[in-house]
């Protein structure tokens, strides 16, 4: 008996304890308590505790977010008070919240908030010893975006004199792309399965679904499409729109609108109709009558994303209409709702001469005939979302269409979810990219973020790296980049540093090692995967299907512009893919300041060199070298970075929790491989053309091309 009590005593530690183990399931919520006895002892005596002005769903949600961080930081009970007094966190919307204030004392003034419904304000204001903390906005869930901007301040370790904030978001539309299918498999996904139990949904409420919304109005973004691009029209049916419903209503506190991607032949699908001719008036009407249908499960349902006649998918262009056309139809019939249609840009046709070209070849001609509440998503480059791609030239060429902003978190080409890759000076760079915008110059956020009519939104999408492993995103540094678009989205002018200082205070901890260790492991590991994938401009160079690895050779694929070879264009003269005048022109797409700093190859930064000439292996670069040594040092110094790394995250063993340290140190270990592979790869096969050595210094490869050539992963995940 005594036995039997002792064992259950024991399985009871064991699961408590692994109960606890840091496996990244909190991602940056982690709130543990405040390690700095001074620090703790001040916010133990400013925060006695909260104040709810009003009622409303998304206070709720602050209230209990609060409730969970502040327990954790401060390790004590934080009582709910029943009226304000010294050292209450007050939270509520101004004109809820402000009567209490008045009534504590008269001379308390109104807390100015910001105009836009969802910015907020965190104001600390005398009182007695304590003082109170105010958050509060016009609308409850700003309340609930400035408590989370409380605890990010408090998990940070900020004193209580700083804490303050006065926040509005930049851009309308803040939002994630699920590329999730109803089989629950994920395309370019490598966090295991969806999220979206679609089987037991709507009676299954995975507590789950609520952490995944806390985590996104934690950073602001306030739109997710559930399903794929690559869209099933079953999700239309009331089956599905049940569910749908179901995760709708768990969003809804949080700040978040639930789109989905249509199908643009649903009807033919769904109801037997001969067409899905967006002109037909028997399509519109079952556009319309669906549309309603949906509002009446999702009342504030944000709208469509749809992908039209892009890689396979159905569009208007089958019925010889235009995107526009398309896209017209479906915005009526979500118009007197209220909704938006999102159109991707994102296709291209087989018989252009240039991939580059197509999305501004069939977009531009349209600028003008979109419906007020349609948006066009645009893909950060002209390809598809390479290591490095220069910006998409339709920002800047369309100035009469709200552009929306499509980058890609989830890690298709940068190594997929065994890179460490912090995307947000890739984000960044493009945002920065200087354009022309109506004949004035801008930058490409300056384009997504004008308002071309008092209705019209702005945004930015990504396409989100979240599955149903443990710890969301497979890779845990995968939660970071989920983080920075989450926060660049909200802010874009925060810089790539800040916001990785912020994750990793929050994720790990505090102490300057940590800090100082992983910023910096985080800020170079983009550049450093260019240099050992795809360096000086070079794309596309993977895999086929999958995109896992290198494969410069491929050269196998039915159409030519899915193949590497069609990318490179590397011969015995040289390499790279001439889009100059004397090649595609597709230069010409940008304005003429914009083309005059890459037409020239010996002017062009060498970053896009090989995105814009075909230049000759003797070529002479920036450095002095040929532009065959250069290339070897990018592959070389490539893996040298990622070394480098490797080393620095060994330092932090003592710093980092064994889980999470041995977790990343493993994957760091395959990087470092796959890193390798790519450089004597890639090296071996344009050596194959240059007919030049790799010097003798460096660690010359230990396979052959033919070895790499040999090499099959027919099951790499995401496919
Ligand atoms: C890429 C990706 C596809 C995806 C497509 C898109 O081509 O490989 O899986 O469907 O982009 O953005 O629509």
């Amino acid at each position: 008996m005594f036995k039997k009590t002792l064992l259950s005593v024991l399985i009871l530690f064991v699961l408590l304890s692994t109960s606890h183990s840091e496996d990244g399931y909190e991602l940056w919520l982690r709130y543990k308590k405040c390690d700095q006895p001074q620090l703790l002892a001040s916010y133990r005596n400013h925060f006695s505790g909260i104040f709810l002005a009003g009622n409303h769903p998304s206070i709720d949600a602050a209230f209990s977010e609060m409730v969970h961080g502040l327990s954790g930081i401060m390790d004590k009970n934080i009582p709910l008070l029943k009226s304000p007094q010294e050292g209450a966190i007050l939270i509520g919307t101004v004109t809820e919240l402000f009567p209490h204030l008045q009534k504590l004392s008269p001379s308390f003034k109104r807390p100015v908030v910001p105009q836009k419904k969802e910015g907020y304000v965190v104001v600390r204001i005398p009182y007695k010893q304590h003082g109170l903390t105010i958050i509060t906005s016009t609308s409850p869930v700003g309340v609930l975006y400035g408590s989370f901007h409380l605890l990010r301040l408090l998990q940070s370790q900020t004193p209580v004199e700083k804490l303050a904030a006065n926040e509005s978001p930049a851009l309308d539309l803040r939002m994630l792309n699920h590329w999730d299918n109803l089989t629950r498999h994920v395309e370019r996904g490598y966090a295991g399965i969806a999220l979206w139990n679609w089987h037991t949904l709507p009676d299954y409420k995975d507590p789950r679904y609520t952490d995944y919304a806390r985590a996104n109005a934690s950073l602001g973004i306030n739109a997710v499409t559930v399903t794929n691009v690559n869209a099933n029209a079953l999700v239309l049916t009331k089956p599905y729109l049940e569910k749908l419903q179901a995760l709708a209503d768990i969003f809804r506190p949080y700040g978040i609108r639930l789109f989905l991607t249509a199908r643009f032949s649903a009807p033919i699908e769904l109801d037997k109709f001969k067409t899905a001719d967006p002109l037909d008036e028997g399509v519109k009407a079952w556009w319309k009558r669906k549309t309603d249908e949906i509002y009446q499960y999702i009342p504030d349902f944000g709208g469509f994303l749809v992908k039209a006649n892009s890689e396979g998918q159905p569009g208007p262009q089958n019925y010889k209409r235009n995107h526009a056309d398309g896209a017209n139809m479906l915005a009526d019939a979500v118009a007197p709702h209220g909704g938006n249609i999102v159109w991707r840009a994102f296709v291209y046709n087989p018989e252009s001469d240039d991939r580059f070209k197509q999305a501004y070849e069939e977009f531009k001609p349209l600028d003008g005939q979109f419906r007020n509440n349609v948006l066009v998503q645009v893909k950060n480059g002209p390809i598809d979302f390479q290591p490095r791609e220069p910006f998409s030239p339709l920002f800047g060429a369309i100035s009469k269409t709200p552009l929306i902003m499509e980058f890609q978190i989830t890690q298709e080409y940068l190594g997929q979810a065994t890179h460490l890759v912090y995307q947000a000076p890739m984000f960044k760079e493009v945002l920065n990219a200087e354009t022309f915008s109506n004949g004035k110059p801008a930058t490409v956020l300056n384009v997504i973020e004008q308002r071309l009519r008092p209705d019209a939104l702005t945004g930015i999408a990504g396409v989100a790296n979240i599955g149903n492993d443990r710890n969301w995103t497979g890779h845990l540094f995968g939660q970071a980049n989920w983080y920075a678009f989450g926060r660049l989205a909200w802010n874009p002018n925060l810089s790539s540093e800040s916001i990785a200082e912020e994750w990793i205070r929050q994720t790990f901890n505090n102490h300057p090692v940590t800090v100082q260790t992983v910023q910096k492991m985080m800020m170079g590991s983009h550049e450093s995967l260019v240099r050992y994938m795809t360096p000086l401009g070079l794309a596309h160079i993977m895999g086929n299907g999958h995109h896992y690895g290198p494969l410069p050779w491929g050269n196998t694929l039915g159409r030519p512009d899915w193949n590497p070879v069609y990318y490179h264009r590397a011969d015995s003269f040289g390499i790279g893919f001439n889009r100059t005048a004397t090649g595609t022109n597709a230069l010409a797409q940008y304005a003429p300041e914009v083309r005059k700093q890459w037409e020239d190859s010996n002017s062009c930064d060498e970053k896009y060199l090989l995105w814009f000439h075909h230049v000759s292996w003797q070529h002479k670069m920036k450095s002095g070298k040929t532009l065959w040594q250069e290339l070897t040092d990018h592959y070389y110094q490539g893996v040298n970075d990622m070394r480098k790394m490797k080393v620095e995250w060994s330092g932090l063993v003592k710093k980092i929790d064994p889980e999470r340290f041995n977790h990343v140190s493993m994957l760091l270990g395959i990087q470092e491989k796959e890193a390798v592979w790519w450089r004597n790869a890639c090296l071996l096969y344009f050596q194959t053309f240059s007919k030049m050595p790799i010097p003798a210094h460096y660690e010359q490869p230990d396979q052959t091309l033919e070895y790499y050539k040999s090499l099959r992963f027919p099951y790499a995940p995401g496919n």
